[in-house]
This record gives C-alpha cells, sequence and structure tokens, in this order.
C-alpha cells in the first residue's frame, strides 16, 4: 500500500531508560515520519529531544537503552539491526547535523576532502569524481564559491558556513531523512533564517523528510507539519503545527507560545511564512 510504504520512521511509545539507576529519560513518545514531512520536536533543554534523535538513529549514549516500545526504521524493526545496518544506514539513508558544527570537523583537514572522503567511502566515487561532486554539494548548500570553500579548513570558516559544510555532508549521499537537532541554535539570528530556509528547500528540492529539533517555538512554527512539545522526557503535546499554535492544550506549550510574543516576534526575517503569521494571531 503506497500509504505504508510513505512511512520511513516510526516511534511507538518508545522509553529510554539509564539502567544504573533506572531513571527513564524519555517516556512513551510516538511519532510517524513519512517521506517529504517537517516534524518539529520542541521543548526546554533537558527535556529528551536529543536522546529521541539520538534512538533514531542508532546512536544512543553508551548504557542507555531503549527500554519500552518500538522503533521502526524504513520498514525494519530498529530492534533487530546489527552495528552494521545501522552504520550503513546512517549517512546514507538517514543523516544528522548537529549544534557546533565546528566539533564534528577534523580541524587539521580542509573542509573539502572531509566531505570528498564521505562520498568515496561511503558511494565509492573516485577522488576526482568525489572532489568533483563535493564542490557541487558545497553550491547546493549555497555556500558562495564553492571552489574556495573546499580548500579552507574549519577555523577559516563561519558557524553559518561550517553548518552548510555539515549539511552538505549530511546530504552527499541522499538521504530520505535529514534529523537537524538544534542546527541553528549556535548560530545568529539571520544565519539561523538562512539555514531553514535551505531545509526547506532542500526538502522540496530533492523530498527529504526533516525532524526539526529545536529549543525554541519560533523555529518550528516556521517550516514543521507536525510539532510534538516535550518536557521532562514526556510529549505533552502533539498535533498539526496550526492546531498546536493556534489552540494548544498543554499550559507549557501555551507558556512557550507567550515566550515567543516576548522575545520572538522581532526575530522573523521579513517576508513571514503564512504559518508565521498563523503563530502571530494566537
Ligand atoms: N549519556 C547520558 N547518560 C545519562 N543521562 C543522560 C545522558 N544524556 C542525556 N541524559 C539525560 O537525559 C535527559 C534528556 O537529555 P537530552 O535528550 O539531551 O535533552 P534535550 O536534547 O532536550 O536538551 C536529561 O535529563 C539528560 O541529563
Ligand atoms: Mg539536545
Amino acid at each position: 500500500m503506497a500509504e505504508a510504504t510513505d512511512v520511513l520512521l516510526r516511534l511507538d511509545r518508545v522509553a529510554i531508560t539509564d539502567p544504573l539507576d533506572s531513571t527513564e529519560l524519555v517516556q512513551s513518545i510516538s511519532f510517524t515520519l513519512r517521506r517529504g514531512a517537517v516534524l518539529g520536536i520542541v521543548g526546554e533543554s533537558g527535556s529528551g529531544k536529543t536522546l529521541t534523535c539520538r534512538a533514531a538513529l542508532g546512536i544512543l549514549p553508551d548504557r542507555l537503552q531503549v527500554s519500552a516500545g518500538s522503533i521502526e526504521i524504513f520498514g525494519a524493526d530498529a530492534a533487530t539491526l546489527t552495528a552494521k545496518e545501522w552504520t550503513a544506514l546512517r549517512g546514507s539513508r538517514i543523516g544528522a547535523v548537529f549544534q557546533d558544527p565546528g566539533s564534528y570537523l577534523n580541524p587539521s583537514i580542509r573542509v573539502g576532502p572531509q566531505v570528498a572522503e564521505v562520498l568515496r567511502v561511503k558511494a565509492g566515487l573516485n577522488r576526482r569524481q568525489a572532489r568533483r561532486r563535493a564542490v557541487e554539494l558545497f553550491g547546493e548548500v549555497r555556500l558562495a564559491d564553492p571552489d574556495f570553500v573546499y580548500q579552507q579548513y574549519p577555523h577559516e570558516l563561519s558557524g553559518g558556513m561550517l553548518q552548510r559544510v555539515l549539511i552538505a555532508a549530511a546530504i552527499a549521499l541522499e538521504p530520505e531523512i535529514l534529523i537537524a537537532d538544534e542546527a541553528t541554535t549556535a548560530l545568529d539570528v539571520t544565519v539561523q533564517a538562512e539555514i531553514l530556509d535551505l531545509l526547506v528547500e532542500l526538502k522540496e528540492r530533492i523530498g527529504l523528510a526533516l525532524v526539526v529539533v529545536a529549543h525554541d517555538l519560533t523555529v518550528v512554527a516556521q517550516l514543521c507539519d507536525e510539532v510534538l512539545v516535550m518536557r521532562d522526557g514526556e510529549v505533552v503535546e502533539h498535533g498539526s503545527c496550526d492546531q498546536v499554535l493556534r489552540s494548544p492544550q498543554h499550559a507549557y506549550t501555551r507558556l512557550l507560545i507567550s515566550e515567543h510574543h516576548q522575545y520572538g516576534l522581532d526575530r522573523f526575517r521579513a517576508g513571514a511564512t503564512p504559518r508565521t503569521e498563523v503563530l502571530d494571531r494566537v
């Protein structure tokens, strides 16, 4: 059925536990990510957003475990995947970008060859093809002068440029899912908006499904179809973005929206999307 094959990732009542003290760090989180959809996860720091993403990527920190529920990824039960199968999926079918892009690059190697290496190892391109494709990808993520950037060391690039390099690496193998975990949090407001625009453009151009994680509702309001609001490891609200923004059911969501009113409005760029207008009317 077309409907069923559309599902790329499904979490069903997933709990994540630290077995040392049996604390449930994430409790009963469920969502379904379909091809081309954009899911937002918001909540304050420590609410379980990153652990949820890491569980979906098969990279939970040592010792933490998925202790209840199930994760289905590309039709497979995640619990049955071997380490080798996870490694094959990551990068090729599911990619991720995190906060602090600088820490994911080797400081002593130029950025271009680092992306080219991904293409050589994972896509089997030869040296020349990998270089050409990496430069092309730098253009696709709207880095000005891709040939020049290719030769730069990480410290020579701004945070926004580094994040574009990381996005280029994440989409190099044409994944179906891209997880952006606070990918724009460390960037200044204008650059943040540019990176979000880029994610939307990639979604539209290459049909990526996105999971966009932020502690800031403003980010989610701009691009998500559906939103999960997390607090203390629990989902307190889950619905379409419009529905959650128009009629938040939970006091915590209302608090996030009022914070948005206090701090968020001036952060929109001119020419707000219809969704931000919805938020402005709440
Ligand atoms: N490696 C770990 N070991 C034990 N507890 C952890 C670990 N990583 C995160 N936690 C705890 O899990 C909770 C959720 O963390 P996280 O998913 O990183 O939150 P968020 O991304 O929403 O800020 C926090 O209470 C955090 O302290
Ligand atoms: Mg986090």
